[in-house]
């Protein structure tokens, strides 16, 4: 294949899987695997036939974080002058929802990488920091703006300052995750939520998540307004007709995804 950090392959109707495979790093992000990551997904979100990424490592490691050893020698000009890891904003642009499927350990920019997804699935072994702290540096691939978001400033502010880590649990009770899974069926578990979202109407899919996002990134009038646009929007799919029609005689929607 193409890629040497990732796999990439199909896993059933409607749904596309990325394993990050650097398991001697313990799935350690280069800027090689920053670029097959958001790659890849870029090029998944673009076709019509998907209609849910899921993003997930290995038992021991989602990602263990930013590749310290190919930090380690930049300078500041260097990091600056290539802006350093703002290529991962390209995941972000990615229109489709991402999965996120953690075990083990999601630390620094695994971290920043699971909430760079649009749900979050933990196994019940799953362990989430941000130590950048520790190794003399912050976040760098959105962790204090998205942790602070989803966890509130109390939690973040311990996270980031501190370089504790945190588990499954605690992670769930925080809002960082939506659900705590067995290790041993997470990826069926995270395939079948998959499986469940590329099942509905492919537009309505994207517009929640640009929807949900725009409450992310804006205040609440502004939001309410997004929102609403959208939702008028809704009524010029073929899938709205669809769905409502199925309703009212009773039965189950096949949607067009269009
Ligand atoms: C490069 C890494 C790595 C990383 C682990 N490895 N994490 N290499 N970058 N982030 C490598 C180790 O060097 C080691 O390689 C191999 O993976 C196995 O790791 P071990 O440490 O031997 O495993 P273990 O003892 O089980 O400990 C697991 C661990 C620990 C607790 C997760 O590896 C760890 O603390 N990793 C660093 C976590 C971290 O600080 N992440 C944040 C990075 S900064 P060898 O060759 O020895 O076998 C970041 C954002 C920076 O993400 C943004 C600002 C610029």
């Amino acid at each position: 294949s193409e890629y040497e950090t990732i796999t990439v392959e199909r896993a059933g109707d409607r749904v596309a899987l990325i394993t990050l495979n650097r398991p001697k790093a313990l799935n350690a992000l280069n800027l090689r695997a920053m670029r097959e990551i958001t790659g890849a997904a870029g090029e998944l979100g673009q076709d019509p036939d998907v209609g849910a990424i899921v993003l997930t490592g290995s038992a021991k490691a989602f990602a263990a974080g930013a590749d310290i050893k190919e930090m380690q020698p930049q300078s500041f000009s260097d990091v600056y002058a290539a802006d350093w890891f703002a290529g991962w904003d390209a995941l972000s642009r990615v229109r489709v929802p991402l999965i996120a499927a953690v075990s083990g350990y999601a630390l620094g920019g695994g971290c920043e990488l699971a909430m760079m997804c649009d749900v979050l699935i933990a196994a019940d072994n799953a362990k989430f920091g941000q130590p950048e702290i520790t190794l003399g540096v912050i976040p760098g691939m959105g962790g204090s703006q998205r942790l602070t978001r989803a966890i509130g400033k109390a939690k973040a502010m311990d996270l980031c300052l501190t370089g504790r880590m945190i588990d499954a649990a605690e992670a769930e009770r925080s809002g960082l995750v939506s659900r705590i899974v067995p290790a041993e069926s997470l990826l069926d578990d995270a395939l079948a939520v998959a499986a469940k979202i590329a099942s509905m109407s492919r537009p309505a899919a994207m517009m929640v998540k640009e929807a949900v996002n725009q409450a992310f990134e804006s205040g609440l009038a502004d939001g309410l307004r997004f929102e609403r646009r959208l939702f008028h929007g809704t009524f010029a799919t073929q899938d709205q007709k669809e769905g409502m029609a199925a309703f009212t005689e009773k039965r189950e929607p096949k949607f067009l995804h269009s």
